[in-house]
């Protein structure tokens, strides 16, 4: 959901921002903009549509350098407030042109300030929310100065207008600002939106994460919330909206520029899906302790407290969600209590029964979704306990959580996640297994010989990678079919479930997830000659029965004329006979199938994406990190 980046430094903000705005092109790709302070002036520029359009108006310009200045900051949109035009794009400006503003999120209340402002005299030229920043500042800074309650606080006047303002609007917001005629800063702030600052030799960077400035340096600061940061050269100040100044935690970036990169690839999904072997080793690394315990990164909770846990909650959006529901059968199965899983946007709206003794698991990548936050701060409200799944470090998710744990995933650009979901799942499974241990519902070693066959799954799915030719193919074959259902039981129907997910967001194709033993219940209605319907069937080594349930399912889509395309561990010969066409996956231990089966389906999405000639990276309409409700 728009990406944002703000630099000060010597070098040229118009180069800093573009390249920044290529890293953050994930979050959002309705509009792009750039500001720049230079040699008393503010210029800007915007285009509707992906950040090629502007790159094309700025190498039409027939100045040598068409925006001077190393003060700046750029933005890419996803719209929300006014439709994806140029008039709509960031930076909005006041009405005398020195101030410029770019925002991530919805301010709440900006009709109201609206109104306020043009009774005032303002003329505001865009539909958005955002504008009326602009305006508020320029009212604050005509006006007194600011009436801060801490005397000690030194703060620049475009850091005191901007609390000011803030301290006026609801709703969540990243807002980045520059001046004309004060280049030596770039002011920001944030609430329910995120904010990082990158801190480099001589310059400093604002952005929504890191990867947009990782390039040129890896030492990064977290921005708390509510609060406003002011950069400098030399380094930041930040203060809360009242002006108080805050201590925030810095940290050390892990991964280095080339893993924001295609590395060879014509896109990053297809970068990710292959790293996956790794991102999975890597989110199971030292997991486990010299006396055989799991180890989570930040715990902020005791082990009483998992011991006094009764109930678990997971809450997740999107992908997130689908390893939530695949954590329910290892929870419950290891640990005996109850799970209920829920979409994070549904949770706190429907008075969910929550108190001390509850555990409440938040999956997201970004660690930003707003719905998923949500949940979190009601969870916390009603005393639970939130043990945040994030592969984002220093993002909000996991700020406001007990305990953490992070898959180690690196970054993830393409906007349907791959590499990431893998990691959701393993680190689900980690939790569950940590929950059975804590409680003593396993025995150590027990936990250790599921611990050792997660350790071994990374090699699997590098296996299953190396065989997937076929279902390529087949997607090729397929890329005029009207509509595809996916079938799957135990945890193959929430893989059943991801399946879909991809194909609708990558091949915007219509696909549907079932149960396979719902068919009959209603959605054996669409099956009609020729429609391909994927199963993904469950070890026969599994609970018992199910696999012969299945394969009857799978029998009565045939006799209906389904094209089946059967994803079936190696040695499974029972399916053979109803398969128009079977996809093998190594054997592994039931609840780690999904690490496997869901490979074939993320290639299936891909491949017939691809073969309609869409961007896999950036599926129309979506945003990779959502921070609107
Ligand atoms: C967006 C993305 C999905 C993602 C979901 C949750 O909708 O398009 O791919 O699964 O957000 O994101 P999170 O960062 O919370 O895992």
């Amino acid at each position: 959901m728009c990406g944002i980046i703000g630099y000060v430094g010597d070098q040229s903000a118009l180069d800093i921002s573009l390249q920044g705005l290529r890293r953050l092109e994930y979050r959002g790709y309705d509009s792009s903009g750039i500001a720049v302070v230079g040699a008393g002036e503010l210029r800007t520029a915007r285009r509707a549509g992906k950040l090629a359009n502007l790159e094309k108006l700025l190498a039409e310009n027939p100045e040598p350098d068409p925006m001077p200045g190393t003060t700046g900051m750029g933005h890419t949109r996803w719209a929300t407030h006014g439709g994806p035009t140029d008039v709509n794009a960031h930076p909005h400006i006041d009405c005398t042109g020195a101030i410029a503003v770019i925002h991530n999120g919805i301010i709440e209340n900006f009709a109201l300030l609206r109104a306020e402002l043009e009774a005032g005299g303002h003329e505001l030229a865009s539909e958005t929310d955002t504008e009326v920043v602009a305006h508020l500042l320029e009212v604050e800074l005509a006006g007194d100065p600011d009436p801060d309650p801490d005397p000690a606080a030194v703060s620049h006047p475009l850091a005191a207008a901007l609390r000011r303002v803030c301290r006026r609007l609801a709703g969540a917001f990243t807002l980045v600002v520059v001046h004309r005629d004060f280049p030596e800063v770039v002011v920001g702030a944030r609430r329910n939106s995120p904010l990082v600052v990158g801190l480099g030799e001589g310059e400093s960077f604002l952005a929504s994460d890191v990867s947009a400035f990782i390039a040129h340096t890896r030492e990064a600061m977290e921005i708390g919330q509510d609060q406003v940061v002011e950069a400098r050269r030399d380094g930041v100040i930040v203060t809360d909206f009242e002006g108080r100044p805050v201590q925030n935690r810095r940290y050390h970036v892990d991964w280095d520029a080339s893993a924001a990169e295609k590395g060879g690839y014509p896109y990053f999904m297809l970068k990710e899906i292959n790293e996956q072997p790794t991102a999975l080793a890597d989110t199971l690394r030292g997991r486990l302790s010299p006396q055989g315990a799991i180890v989570l990164d930040e715990e902020r909770l005791s082990a009483q407290d998992f011991r006094d846990v009764d109930k678990v909650f997971i809450v997740a959006c999107g992908t997130a969600y689908h390893a939530g529901l695949i954590a329910k059968y290892a929870i419950e199965h290891w640990t005996r209590l109850p799970c209920e899983v829920e979409m994070a946007s549904e949770f706190r709206y429907r008075d969910p029964v929550l108190d001390r003794s509850t555990l409440v698991i938040a999956i997201s990548q970004s660690g930003e979704t707003l719905d998923t936050l949500m949940a979190v701060k009601h969870a916390r409200e009603q005393k639970a306990r939130v043990l945040a799944i994030c592969n984002t470090n220093g993002s909000t998710i996991p700020r406001e959580s007990d305990a953490v744990l992070y898959t180690h995933c690196g970054p993830e650009v393409g906007v349907a996640s791959t590499k990431t979901f893998l990691g959701q799942v393993a680190a689900c499974l980690l939790v569950g297994l940590y929950l059975a241990q804590v409680r003593g519902v396993l025995y150590g070693d027990e936990v250790a010989a599921y611990v050792e066959r997660l350790q071994r799954m990374p090699e699997l799915v590098e296996r299953t990678l190396g065989r997937l030719e076929p279902i390529r193919e087949l997607a090729r074959e397929l890329v005029d079919a009207k509509a595809v259902l996916f079938l799957g039981r135990h945890v193959g129907y929430p893989v059943a479930l991801e399946g879909a997910l991809k194909l609708k967001e990558l091949a915007y194709m219509h696909a549907e997830g079932f149960p396979a033993g719902e068919l009959k219940h209603g959605p054996i209605a669409l099956i009609e000659p020729g429609l391909p319907v994927l199963v993904v069937v469950p070890s026969p080594r599994g609970r018992a029965n199910l696999h012969d349930k299945i394969v009857s399912n799978i029998q009565e889509v045939r006799a209906r004329g389904a094209r089946t395309i059967v994803i079936a561990e190696d040695g499974d010969v029972a399916v053979e006979p109803y398969a128009d066409h079977v996809i093998r996956v190594p054997e592994t231990t039931s609840l780690f199938a999904p690490l496997v089966t869901t490979l074939p389906l993320q290639v299936f999405a891909c491949e017939l994406a691809l073969a309609r000639g869409l961007d896999v990276d950036q599926p129309r309409n979506l945003a990779k990190s959502v921070t609107v409700e």
